[in-house]
């Protein structure tokens, strides 16, 4: 097929597409208003689907403002580098905020984030695994939902002995039910009807598995950043056993877990390291 064939199939095709995007666009600025609490009830419904409600007495945290970071980035990007070794001093609130505010903060009015993701998606949740359990990041609350009491830390490394010291880990979920959306089906529904070979169903599927990797990696950056100008050990992950991970956090058929950042003060003295 030629590319001006092509184009004039795709132009038919979206055009014929257009009352439908009207159509949701409407419905979607209806629903704006309770989208904030109706997501909450979702998330909440989720985790105590999949999690139980034995520890209901503790179910939301709301973090503190994020602070500000006044490292230039120059210095960042100079200073930005793995640390292995940690405090077991566990991270306070207010650093957990800014480092989560840094990873999938909401920075502006459309609810649209401190990184990007394709497509607008923002499929990658993150968990929290600390002494006190597993709990899940909600940007649109800034805060945190409780999901299970275990600490599971350890369980996330393979063999590295100084990481099972860290106070904290964010595992970063892509969700891939999160990248059905109108743009996304839209665009398979051109790719089906185009039959071009450079946008074939299957080469939009190659590009949401893309996309989703890259989309968690973007955050790991930014935790990795804000944790430099805050003077805190980060290590970025994928040596864990995925499964295991997905298993711990009863991750759904859709969800996997891409990367950790395992994050702590730095140790005080050299025996942190090997307590
Ligand atoms: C995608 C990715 C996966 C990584 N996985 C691990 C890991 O499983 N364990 C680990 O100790 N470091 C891991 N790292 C950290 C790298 O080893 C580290 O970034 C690299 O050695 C370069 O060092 P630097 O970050 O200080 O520049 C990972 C880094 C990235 C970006």
């Amino acid at each position: 097929m030629s590319a001006k064939k092509a184009f004039s199939d795709i132009s038919r095709t979206v055009s014929g597409l257009t009352s439908e995007i009207r159509r949701e666009f409407s419905e979607r600025v209806s629903h704006i208003g309770s989208r904030v609490e109706d997501l909450m009830a979702e998330v909440m419904a989720k985790v105590e689907k999949r999690f139980g409600n034995e520890d209901e007495h503790v179910i939301f945290r709301a973090l503190p403002e994020p602070a500000e970071l006044g490292m230039t980035l120059s210095d960042v990007l100079r200073a930005r580098a793995t640390q292995r070794t940690f405090s077991d001093e566990p991270l306070s609130d207010q650093d957990l905020s800014t480092l989560l505010w840094a990873a999938d903060g909401i920075n502006r009015p459309n609810g649209r984030r401190t990184t990007p993701s394709a497509l607008d998606w923002r499929e990658i949740d993150i968990y929290v695994l600390k002494a006190n359990g597993i709990w899940r990041w909600v940007p649109e609350k800034h805060g945190l939902i409780f999901c299970h009491l275990d600490d599971v830390r350890s369980e996330t490394i393979l063999a590295e002995p100084t990481l099972h010291i860290a106070p904290v880990h964010l595992v970063f979920v892509a969700d891939k039910a999160k990248t059905d959306t109108f743009l996304s089906r839209l665009g398979t529904k051109v790719a089906a009807k185009v039959r071009h070979e450079s946008w074939s169903v299957e080469k939009l599927e190659e590009m949401r598995t893309r996309s989703m990797i890259i989309d968690a990696g973007v955050k790991v950056q930014a935790v990795y950043m804000a944790a430099t100008a805050m003077g805190l050990s980060c290590v970025a992950r994928t040596g864990f056993d995925r499964e295991k991970v997905e298993s711990l956090l009863r991750l759904g058929s859709e969800e996997s877990a891409v990367a950790i950042a395992t994050l702590g003060y730095r140790p005080n003295s050299i025996l942190d390291a090997f307590r």
